[in-house]
């Protein structure tokens, strides 16, 4: 009795070249491992989302861009450092091709900092380098970020959201000085770089 032949029939390969059942079974296990990724990502993201409070650039707070400069929040003179009853600071800022208004903030270090941005035109960027503070500014929406700084210095604040032909020129500063150096303000008081 002869054997049946395989089919197809089995010719040894020649070197270098792995049988098919081979590849497939590498396959499968590449499959695997990309899908494990993927579910490990998911769970990084859901669970930081939920535990860390992760959240959109902007607090989705809304504004009306066409009418920042008549009055309220970001009228120009409630721009820069505001002292609250708690110690704590408030920074205002407006984005616009191609600057930010004030161009240098004062706040003390040590202190908690919450910086408020709202655009009048497109989006831009506000990133403070060694730091936690990077968001979106856009236009409609103020963005709000809360941070602390634990060493003085001047801190450069370069626009990092591409808005235009001006964009790599748009810098504007913040001046976190030793507590001794920062001098209250009253309520209604703000304070910048450029007036001291
Ligand atoms: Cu503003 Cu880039």
């Amino acid at each position: 009795m002869a054997d049946t032949p395989p089919d197809p029939p089995q010719r040894p390969l020649p070197d270098g070249i792995v049988p098919a059942d081979v590849v497939a079974r590498t396959e499968r296990r590449w499959l695997g491992v990309m899908v494990a990724m993927l579910v490990v990502m998911m769970a990084v993201i859901v669970l930081t989302g939920i535990t860390h409070a992760i959240s959109p650039p902007s607090n989705v707070e809304t504004i009306d861009p066409t009418t920042l400069h008549l009055g309220g929040e970001f009228a120009e003179s409630n721009l820069g450092t505001a002292q609250e009853r708690d110690g704590s600071l408030t920074v205002r800022l407006i984005g616009g091709q191609y600057g930010f208004a004030p161009a240098c903030t004062k706040v003390a270090v040590d202190t908690p900092v919450k910086f408020r941005l709202t655009s009048t035109d497109v989006i831009h960027g506000f990133l403070l380098p060694s730091t936690n503070v990077n968001t979106m500014v856009v236009p409609g929406f103020v963005a709000e970020v809360r941070t602390t700084f634990t060493r003085p210095g001047i801190y450069r604040m370069p626009c990092n959201e591409f808005c235009g032909a001006g964009h790599h020129g748009m810098w504007a500063r913040v001046s976190v000085v030793p507590k001794d150096q920062f001098q209250s303000l009253a309520p209604t008081e703000r304070s910048g770089c450029v007036q001291q």
